[in-house]
């Protein structure tokens, strides 16, 4: 069984979890105080047996920006993140962008793979605790 869908009060704490396996800042602890209140800002669940992944993201105007996606680390490369994409693009937006660190090559392929195109880069748009790197800019397009 696989299902995906938006998450409910009682998963932000499981969700933040997995999170916090996968990156080192929150992008969902202040974000659920306002995800009740504004109907752009998406977060949805990846559910097998358990929670085993998530993405955060904002839908405005036929426009997706993806904020954060992730699979836990045991699940990763088994089709779950893709999966979550195809779910995003059945949602019809025109534009599908995102920012990701040039770092980040697993992501980087992962989402070239879905069909991102490379459009720009970010100078230092990440600040790490030791120095700033630079953003990836990808687009997907119907
Ligand atoms: C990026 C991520 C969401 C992809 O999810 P996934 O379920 O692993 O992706 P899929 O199985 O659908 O696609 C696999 C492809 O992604 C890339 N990839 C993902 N994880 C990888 C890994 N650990 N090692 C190498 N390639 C990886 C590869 O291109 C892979 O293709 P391949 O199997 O043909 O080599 C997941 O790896 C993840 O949560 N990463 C940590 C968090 C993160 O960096 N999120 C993105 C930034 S917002």
């Amino acid at each position: 069984m696989i299902n995906i869908s938006s998450v409910k009060k009682n998963d932000y704490f499981k969700l933040i979890a997995v999170e916090n396996t996968l990156f080192e800042k929150s992008t969902l602890i202040n974000e659920f105080q306002n995800f009740t209140n504004n109907i752009s800002i998406k977060i949805w669940k990846l559910v097998t047996t358990k929670i085993i992944g998530f993405v955060h993201f904002y839908y405005v105007k036929n426009e997706v920006e993806i904020i954060s996606i992730g699979i836990l680390k045991e699940y990763q490369q088994k089709g779950y993140g893709s999966i979550i994409i195809k779910e995003i693009k059945q949602l019809k937006p025109k534009k599908i962008f995102l920012e990701v660190s040039v770092e980040n090559t697993h992501a980087i392929n992962f989402y070239l793979k879905n069909g991102f195109k490379k459009i720009g880069i970010r100078k230092g748009y990440y600040n790490r605790t030791e120095h700033r790197i630079d953003a990836l800019r990808l687009l997907f397009e119907f």
